[in-house]
């Protein structure tokens, strides 16, 4: 079968990740491999893989963009009303995950999702450039799709939007913050020995444990 090829194997060698490679928080630590997979990959390295569990139970995942990392959490804008918008409504608890082939590194987050204020979502909003920002008006994300609509609503906004200088932010598209409960680190190592180093939230600390690969 393609794509399932039980010889192919990779021995994970790139770099250690001890205790004293940690920093106090999983924010800062998030930082610094951020930072170090922009310097192999810099257009796709802030995406991340978001999982939301539905009303009824149904897990799912998809890539946005982190577009800010602060000690109150991770940033990612999107539409209020599109299916993840929709099961963080219901179920605020979410799951991210980044991937760095490159530096042969993954990090996982457990966290809560909130909307960012107006006024946050609002500053992002306006330095979107002018065509994305339309877009935002144009789309229903995640309804079911008519190519012809789409596009009929985009040029209708863009009409509408014509003499304007400043488009508003539409009220169905904002940013959310995932507040970190849990964030594990894993840096593959030779012989399937990866090391895995987990922090979680004990009030104002953070508790980090290894794990066993
Ligand atoms: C590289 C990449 C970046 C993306 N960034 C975003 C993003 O920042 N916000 C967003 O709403 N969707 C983004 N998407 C699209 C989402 O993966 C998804 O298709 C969309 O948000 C609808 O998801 P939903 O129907 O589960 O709500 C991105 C997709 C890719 C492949």
């Amino acid at each position: 079968m393609e794509h399932s090829r039980i010889d192919v194997r990779k021995d994970y060698q790139k770099q250690s990740f001890n205790r004293q490679d940690l920093l106090t928080t999983p924010e800062e630590l998030l930082q610094k491999w951020l930072t170090e997979a922009s310097e192999v990959d810099a257009y796709d390295y802030n995406a991340m893989c978001l999982s939301t569990v539905s009303q009824d139970g149904m897990p799912s995942g998809r890539i946005v963009l982190l577009r800010g990392i602060e000690q109150d959490g991770l940033r990612f804008y999107t539409n209020y009303s599109s299916s993840k918008g929709r099961d963080i409504d219901a179920n605020p608890k979410v799951g991210v995950t980044f991937f760095w082939k490159e530096l042969e590194r993954q990090v996982r987050i457990e966290g809560v999702a909130t909307r960012l204020t107006a006024q946050e979502s609002d500053v992002y909003f306006n330095s979107r450039p002018r065509s994305s920002q339309i877009g935002a008006w144009a789309s229903q994300q995640s309804q079911s799709n008519n190519q012809d609509d789409l596009l009929s609503r985009f040029e209708a906004f863009q009409s509408e939007f014509a003499g304007i200088k400043v488009i508003p932010r539409p009220e169905h598209w904002g940013g959310y913050r995932v507040m970190i409960s849990a964030c594990e680190f894993w840096q593959g190592r030779p012989n399937r020995l990866h090391q895995r180093w987990r922090y979680e939230r004990m009030n104002q600390d953070w508790q980090i444990t290894p794990l066993d690969p």
